[in-house]
């Protein structure tokens, strides 16, 4: 055969993994296959291979007269929507995605190419995990994965679709990254799988119950995003893109905006008369963004704080908003950490901040004490003390307590803090300030209860406003809700050079 034809022969031999009969399998579980992927996540015609005629070393168990050209993963680099990636797909058709020494070795090289040229890293996993037949070499070959991803923390964005298996310690991978994506029903994670936790815990679960999309999307918080199929689910990875920079020292892009009429009159009936009655933060989320541009992040999970991106004016943010319409916006454990998971994730690659409050104050309750409320809740007083990038506060209504302190306000070094009329900024609500403080006159009146209601009102004439803030200077200026978006363009237009810098440290101590 001449030269050029054995090449050819190769790469279609390659192209074909484990071959037809076992991507007819792959399609018939409602997956698509490595290349598949690949050729959904890319712009057309731009991914160019890495180690497509790579081979195992394995030389046991008849693995000699098994070698599988490109030994169970495609790698290399492309572009979306013009942008370079460097991208993994496992390939569930050769030795079911496990990985190998060699497999594990193609991974390493596109990471340290992605670390060095600065350029985002995209895993598609789909893999049995470990290759059996290879035992500590496989092992060795997770660790070297894991070591880079934590290495390129805060460097690259590093973004996980899980679209099959994912089990024992390869989940470590996809959980050090920014972001993990699966897929309803194709796809799960978990430590040790249904039949050890049979044995161990006497448990009976399914895969999907113990570790599926929905599981981890809406119980563990482990996905932050969960899609019905492979490509929305690609779609979606190309959609949180377009949100980030390449890397650290650059950022996102700025997409073209023409100015219209950005006043938002629906702003200014959006919060119900009565303070205790719910509404959606994120109808007024939609008002204050660019249209349809906002990306919620870990939507099932912790309803109670909803974060995401969005862009105004073109210009890329990240929002943390209290959810009045869940559990009344209260912060607890699992909000706390999403919360500051999320901060943390737009300090280290140069997202803006906006912070909508609405939060009553923290959940009380054993439960959260004895879980560890104090130094979870401290997450994300610290993420977000922590943060240099533009952080702006707008206070809807209510803000009281320590969550009004942890909320993004002045004191913990946000750039602008906007507060609406009808903002209520004290220590703690009415009712209950009205009891302690008054107890004894409220006790002695001939009707405790016209003297409590008395009183109240007169607590709320005097603190549940945001006046008494804006005239220390806490709150920058009291607002129309309309004008907000408005005013959101023009300062983070004014933030946009924003520099400052944490003292020298090695780093901080963020309470985990
Ligand atoms: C080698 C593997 C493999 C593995 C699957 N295969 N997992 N080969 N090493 N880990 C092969 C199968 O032999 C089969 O080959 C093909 O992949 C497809 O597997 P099936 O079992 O037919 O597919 P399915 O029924 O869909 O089941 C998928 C599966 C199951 C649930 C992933 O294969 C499975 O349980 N595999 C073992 C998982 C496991 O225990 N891995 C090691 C975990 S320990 P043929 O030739 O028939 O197509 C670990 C430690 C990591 O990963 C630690 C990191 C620190």
């Amino acid at each position: 055969m001449d030269k050029v034809a054995v090449l050819q022969q190769k790469i279609q031999e390659a192209q074909l993994g484990g071959g037809e009969k076992r991507i007819a399998s792959q399609h018939s579980k409602g997956k698509l296959t490595a290349r598949e992927r690949l050729h959904l996540l890319l712009d057309e015609g731009s991914f160019e291979e890495i180690g497509m005629l790579v081979t195992h070393r394995s030389r046991d168990f008849g693995m000699e007269r098994e070698l599988v050209l490109g030994d169970g993963v495609v790698t290399g680099y492309g572009t979306i929507n013009g942008r370079p990636v460097y991208v993994f797909s496992q390939d569930f058709t050769v030795f079911g995605g496990s990985l190998s020494e060699t497999h594990a070795e193609k991974i390493v090289k596109i990471m340290d190419l992605a670390m060095k040229n600065g350029v985002p890293l995209i895993g598609l996993n789909d893999s049995g995990g470990a290759r059996i037949q290879e035992g500590v070499v496989s092992l060795g070959g997770y660790a070297d994965i894991f070591y880079r991803n934590v290495r390129a923390s805060g460097v690259i964005p590093q973004i996980s679709a899980i679209l099959g298996p994912c089990a024992g310690g390869a989940v470590y991978s996809p959980a050090i990254t920014d972001f993990i994506m699966m897929v309803e029903n194709t796809s799960y994670m978990f430590v040790t799988g249904p039949n050890v936790v049979k044995t161990v815990t006497h448990e009976t679960v399914t895969s999907e119950e113990l570790g599926g999309a929905h599981t981890h999307a809406t119980k563990s918080g482990v996905t932050h995003f969960a899609y019905a199929n492979e490509p929305e689910c690609i779609e979606n990875i190309k959609r949180l893109l377009s949100y980030i920079p390449q890397n650290c020292e650059n950022d996102a892009p700025v997409y073209p905006y023409e100015m219209g009429d950005e006043t938002r009159k629906k702003l200014n009936d959006i919060i119900p008369a009565n303070p205790n009655q719910p509404y959606d933060i994120k109808e007024v989320i939609e008002e204050l963004a660019d249209a349809d541009s906002f990306m919620e992040v870990h939507k099932g999970y912790a309803e109670n704080i909803v974060v995401g991106f969005a862009r105004i004016g073109g210009r890329s943010i990240g929002i943390v908003a209290n959810q009045p319409a869940y559990l009344a916006g209260v912060l607890d454990i699992n909000s706390s950490k999403k919360g500051a998971r999320f901060v943390r994730f737009c300090d280290a690659f140069n997202v803006p901040l906006l912070v909508l409050v609405d939060v009553p104050g923290f959940l009380p309750g054993t439960d959260q004490e004895w879980n560890g409320i104090i130094v979870n809740g401290a997450k994300l007083l610290y993420a977000l003390s922590e943060a240099t990038v533009p952080k702006v506060t707008v206070i809807t209504r209510k803000a009281y307590g320590g969550a009004y302190d942890v909320m993004n306000s002045k004191h913990i070094g946000a750039d602008h803090n906007f507060a609406w009329p009808g903002a209520e900024i004290a220590v703690m609500g009415a009712k209950g300030a009205t009891e302690i403080i008054f107890k004894k006159e409220i006790s002695e009146a001939a009707d405790s209860n016209a003297k409590l209601l008395e009183k109240e009102a007169e607590y709320i004439e005097k603190f549940a406003n945001p006046y008494g803030a804006a005239a220390r200077g806490f709150i920058d200026e009291v607002i129309m809700p309309d004008t907000t978006r408005i005013k959101l363009m023009k300062v983070f237009k004014m933030l946009e050079n924003k520099v400052d810098t944490l003292p020298k440290k090695k780093h901080g101590n963020i309470p985990l």
